[in-house]
């Protein structure tokens, strides 16, 4: 596997946009809404290669200079818990750590929680709703 940064609105990025909106979108009976993607620009977008077919990606969005979010964490649903999402997030944390930044927080699915919570992130605040499923805040000082 290896692990890339691809740069915003490339034929990777737009692979990425597919990928979030079949894993993360599609089983809510949801869409990924393009126009609704304005800020993207100011992220950094991770993604996850096996030769030339994506297998994962996410995105880290800076929020101040110490604190960075973590979004749209997707793993290939054939290859979910064979390791790969904890590779892809342990990726995106170095380089958050070597662009300065402190903090990493999530909006994390409650039925996703124990994933990050291996991962040494901790649950904070009330759980909400967002794209209609339960969820919690999570965080990890880098
Ligand atoms: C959640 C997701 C990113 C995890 O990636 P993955 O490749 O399947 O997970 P990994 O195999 O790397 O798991 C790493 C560890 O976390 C554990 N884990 C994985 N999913 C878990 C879950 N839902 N609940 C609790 N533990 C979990 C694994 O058992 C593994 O433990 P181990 O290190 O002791 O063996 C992936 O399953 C996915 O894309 N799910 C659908 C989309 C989603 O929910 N994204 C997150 C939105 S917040």
């Amino acid at each position: 596997m290896n692990f890339i940064v691809v740069a915003y609105q490339s034929e990777e990025y737009y692979r990425m946009v597919d990928l979030r909106d079949t894993i993360l979108r599609k089983p809510l009976g949801l869409t990924l809404d393009l126009t609704s993607l304005g800020n993207e620009a100011e992220s950094i977008h991770v993604a996850g290669f096996e030769g030339n077919t994506l297998l994962c990606c996410l995105l880290l969005t800076p929020l101040d200079t110490t604190v960075i979010q973590m979004r749209q964490v997707a793993v290939d649903t054939a290859l979910q818990s064979k390791g790969i999402g904890k590779k892809l997030v342990q990726f995106s944390e170095n380089i958050a750590r070597e662009l300065s930044f402190k903090e990493i927080i999530l909006h994390a699915r409650k039925n996703v929680v124990g994933f990050y919570e291996k991962l040494g992130y901790s649950t904070y605040g009330e759980e909400y709703v967002e794209v209609t499923i339960p969820h919690i805040n999570m965080k990890k000082t880098l």
